[in-house]
This record gives structure tokens, C-alpha cells and sequence, in this order.
């Protein structure tokens, strides 16, 4: 019989174990920092949503009480009364919509429904379909891509296009009529970047770190236009990491945010 011949194990120095166990060590620290981030987010995220619930509510249950109890109200007068109880409502919809999606991008169980496709016909169709939409937003749009650009990405389109929906109505939201709101991208070695910049109100360095967790919203003073739930980022950051992405931003008062996507190219068959 054969006799088997066995690779002689290579002896590990007292100084490489030692250095495999800090790094291992600093591996779980890293981990074990990150989870608790998360669980203050969660507590915090569970704290604010009671009140963001309970106040559109009380303020529509007087609304409802103002109607039931003012016989004398005129028809201008009600139809003004009708009309805040739908923003409202539609508002609480808006909010319930974005907290099931944060609980489905959450759970691992839910599947993305992924597909490889070619980023750039991605980004043009968004970019076209926003066009219209901005129109009239007194807002400049630019699209920079490659000449011919094209790279392909393995992604759920539609989750794709969620996280570039927030992206952009975030730079409609945080800016004034002349600002400019541009997208583009480029190819990487093994990663393609996309980008979101816009010359809006741009945000503090003490905010910055903040933007992407649940619920945060920088002083409302200092926003113009109406305030979201302050989820929009938090949903976005877990689509990305749902990818294998990242997301990030840059910004400056007074002068903008850049807001970077990074997705890892579809490998080639
Ligand atoms: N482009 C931007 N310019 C300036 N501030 C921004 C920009 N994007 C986000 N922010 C800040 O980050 C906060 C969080 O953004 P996020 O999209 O999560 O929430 P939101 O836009 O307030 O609400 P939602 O997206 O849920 O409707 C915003 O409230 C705003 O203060
Ligand atoms: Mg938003």
C-alpha cells in the first residue's frame, strides 16, 4: 500500500500568533463597537417614532374634533380643514412606508431581487425620468458620465433607484432655486462610483456623522422647505451594505454635499 505523504506543517513564530490574535482581537472590538452603535441608533430610532407617530395624529384627531364641533364653519373654511387632514395623512403614509422598508432591508431573510445590468443605462433612465420631474424646481441638473459609459453591476434596480430617489430629493429638499444637483460616475478597478453633488445649504461638521443614522435631521431652521422623517439615509445605507456597497458623504456649509455610492462590478463570466 501506498504510504501517504503529509506536508510538514509550517511552524508559526511566537510573534505571528501573537500578532493573528491582535489583529483577531481588533476585529472584535470593531464588531462588538459596531453593534452597539446599532442597538443606540434602534433605542433612539424607537424613541423618536413614538412621537413622530403620536404628533400628526393628535393634530389630526382636533382637526376631526374642530369639524365635528364647528356647526357654523363655512364651506372654504372646511375644504381647507379636508385638505390639511390629507397632507397629513399622506405625510403618515410616507412614514410608514419608509419604516417597512427599513424593516425589510434589515431583515437578512428578504431576499433583493438582483439582476446584472449595465449601470449606465440605470443612471440615464433615472436621470431622465427626474428631468421631468425638476423641471420646474428652478434647479440645474447635470448628468457626468463617461463618454460611452458603460459597467455592469449585479443589483436589485428597484432598491438601486430608491437610494438615488432619496439622494436626489434630499439635494431638491437642502437647496434654492439656481443650485445645481449633478450625478455621475465612474468605473474603478473592481468598483463603480456614483455621485450626487449639489451647491445647497451643505451640512455642519458636528451633523455629518449623524446624516445616515435613523431619524436624524439637521436643525430644521436651517433646512428650507418642508421636513422629512430623516430615514431617507438610513434606508439608503442599508441597501448599500445590503449590496456589498458603501455610502458616504462630504459637505460644506454654504457650499454642498457630495454623497458617494460604491457597488462592487458584476463579475465577468
Ligand atoms: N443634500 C443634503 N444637503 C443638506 N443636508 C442634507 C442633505 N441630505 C441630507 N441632509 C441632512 O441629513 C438629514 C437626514 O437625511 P434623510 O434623507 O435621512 O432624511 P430626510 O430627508 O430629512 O427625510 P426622509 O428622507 O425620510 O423624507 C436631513 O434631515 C438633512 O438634515
Ligand atoms: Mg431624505
Amino acid at each position: 500500500m501506498e504510504k501517504k505523504r503529509y506536508a510538514k506543517p509550517q511552524a508559526i513564530s511566537r510573534e505571528e500568533l501573537e500578532k493573528a490574535l491582535l489583529s483577531a482581537n481588533e476585529e472584535l472590538s470593531r464588531a462588538n463597537e459596531k453593534l452597539k452603535q446599532q442597538e443606540r441608533e434602534r433605542r433612539e430610532f424607537l424613541r423618536n417614532l413614538s412621537h413622530d407617530l403620536r404628533a400628526p395624529m393628535t393634530a389630526l384627531s382636533s382637526t376631526i374634533g374642530l369639524l365635528r364641533e364647528k356647526k357654523d364653519m363655512d364651506e372654504t373654511e372646511r375644504m381647507e380643514l379636508l385638505s390639511l387632514m390629507d397632507r397629513r395623512l399622506k405625510n403618515l403614509k410616507s412614514m410608514l412606508d419608509e419604516i417597512f422598508l427599513l424593516g425589510q432591508m434589515d431583515n437578512p431573510e428578504q431576499v433583493l431581487e438582483v439582476e446584472t445590468i449595465d449601470a449606465g443605462m440605470l443612471l440615464e433612465e433615472f436621470f431622465y425620468s427626474c428631468e421631468a420631474d425638476v423641471k420646474f424646481s428652478e434647479r440645474e441638473l447635470s448628468l457626468k458620465l463617461p463618454k460611452d459609459f458603460s459597467c455592469m453591476v449585479c443589483v436589485d434596480p428597484q432598491r438601486i433607484v430608491r437610494v438615488l430617489d432619496n439622494l436626489f430629493s434630499n439635494a431638491l429638499r437642502y437647496s434654492r432655486a439656481g443650485d445645481l444637483i449633478e450625478l455621475s460616475a465612474k468605473e474603478e478597478t473592481e468598483k463603480l462610483l456614483i455621485s450626487v453633488r449639489d451647491t445647497g445649504v451643505g451640512i455642519l461638521p458636528e451633523d455629518l456623522p449623524h446624516v445616515f443614522e435613523r431619524s436624524f435631521r439637521a436643525d430644521a431652521s436651517r433646512t428650507p422647505g418642508d421636513g422629512g422623517h430623516g430615514l431617507g439615509l438610513a434606508i439608503a445605507r442599508s441597501i448599500m451594505e445590503r449590496h456589498g456597497g458603501t455610502i458616504w458623504c462630504e459637505s460644506k456649509p454654504g457650499v454642498g454635499s457630495t454623497f458617494f455610492l460604491e457597488l462592487p462590478k458584476a463579475e465577468e463570466s
